[in-house]
């Protein structure tokens, strides 16, 4: 079973996929890092250097070659499921679950570490608040189509591990 992974910049895809894979005997796939593995680029590079919809393009490509694994839990881009149709495809192809952190924490988290994502360059804090409130609610639409929602502020990699299984017996 694949599971998608999906949520907003600084959700904690990374850091809870890490433990939730584990926790799932999965291996753990990263989609940006997948991307730039094969161009041999990094993400602000692809941006600058090509524009947003080549990476997204490159996104749909990559989340549709995610056939090729029989098991893994694989972590989205915060843009991935509002793109190219994605978020059918990957409800269609596996379990996607929603990484769904409170706004306040999203800012905190993000506010540090705004140099590795081109959308956040260069903002300050009031920017920050701003455009993490505007994209929220423009992304909530993809998000919520997710099989499953959970808060990883609130409960552990295992509480979900737990959930998938239950979800992937039925
Ligand atoms: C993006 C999120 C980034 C990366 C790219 C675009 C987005 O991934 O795919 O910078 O549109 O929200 P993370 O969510 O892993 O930061």
């Amino acid at each position: 079973m694949r599971v998608y992974l999906i949520g907003f910049m600084g959700s904690g895809k990374s850091t809870f996929g890490k433990k939730l894979a584990a926790k799932l005997n999965m291996p753990f796939v990263d989609t940006d890092k997948a991307i730039e593995q094969a161009q041999g680029k990094t993400i602000p590079q692809i941006f600058s250097e090509y524009g947003e919809a080549y990476f997204r393009s490159l996104e749909a490509a990559f989340i549709r070659s995610t056939t090729e694994y029989t098991s893994a839990l694989i972590s989205c881009g915060g843009g991935t499921p509002c793109f190219n149709d994605n978020m059918d495809w990957m409800r269609e192809n596996g379990i996607t679950v929603y990484l769904k952190v409170p706004e306040e924490h999203l800012f905190q988290r993000l506010r540090t570490r705004t140099a590795k994502r081109p959308l956040l360059a260069g903002m300050d804090d009031d920017a920050l608040r701003a455009y993490i409130r505007d994209m929220l609610q423009k992304r909530s639409a993809f998000y919520d189509r997710a099989h499953q929602i959970v808060d990883p502020t609130a409960v552990k990699p295992k509480f979900v591990a737990d959930l998938l299984r239950k979800k992937m017996e039925h």
